[in-house]
């Protein structure tokens, strides 16, 4: 009996170990694309990664027709990064593309996301990689300002009673 107890925590401590081990895996893999609009951008990613089966690791600009910041990566690589925008900007596919051609940079965000893209790689290259008090790499991605929203939130003039600024219809 006295050596019950003693064994019985080591018991207890070794799976709650192995369970919260288990899990923070689990949720940090879940975290990363869990949200409510993951089902309609899965619809589009999945006829596409049916549309380029054979050719996921092939230049994606030899593969979709209109490739300009992501030149370099691979066609299975950009369907990534397109959740990841989708995610980071809590939008689903159709905030950026004509759903009936994703090439077309009529939408106001296309255009607007490769210059977003540009900006995010400037302050990565040349703003954080010169901080000297941090230790390096500083990186920032779309998230680190966007967290899900499509506009990230600002101190700047608020105009109308719903506090956003005047712009342009989205
Ligand atoms: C935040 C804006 C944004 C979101 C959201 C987004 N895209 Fe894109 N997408 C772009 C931009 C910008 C490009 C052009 C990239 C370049 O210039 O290299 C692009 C390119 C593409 C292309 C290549 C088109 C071609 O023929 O050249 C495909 C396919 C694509 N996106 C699919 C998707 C899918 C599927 C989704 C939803 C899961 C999605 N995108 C979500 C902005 C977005
Ligand atoms: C340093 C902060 C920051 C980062 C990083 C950033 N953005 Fe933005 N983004 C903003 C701000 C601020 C605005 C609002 C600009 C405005 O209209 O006043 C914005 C606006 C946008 C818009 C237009 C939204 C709308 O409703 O009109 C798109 C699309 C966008 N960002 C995409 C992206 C993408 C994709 C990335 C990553 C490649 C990115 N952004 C990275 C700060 C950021």
């Amino acid at each position: 009996m006295k050596l019950l107890v003693p064994v019985l925590f080591i018991i207890i401590g070794i799976s709650s170990f192995v369970t919260i081990g288990t899990t923070s895996k689990k949720d940090s893999e879940a975290i990363v694309w869990k949200d409510t609009l993951m089902a309609d951008r899965e619809k589009y990613l999945k006829a596409y990664k049916d549309s380029i089966r054979g050719k996921e690791n092939v230049a994606a600009d030899s593969v979709f027709k209109n490739i300009k910041v992501l030149k370099g990566k691979s066609a299975e690589q950009v369907l990534s990064i397109m959740n990841s925008w989708g995610h980071a900007l809590g939008v689903t596919c159709k905030f950026c593309h004509d759903l009936n051609n994703f090439a077309s940079e009529k939408p106001r965000h296309f255009n607007q996301t490769r210059e977003m893209f540009d900006m995010t790689n400037r302050l990565n290259r040349e703003i954080l990689a010169s901080l000297k008090t941090f230790r390096q790499p500083v990186v920032m991605g779309c998230i680190s300002c966007h967290n899900e929203m499509k506009e990230p939130p600002h101190d700047g003039p608020k105009v109308q009673g719903n506090g956003a600024r005047p712009r342009p219809g989205n």
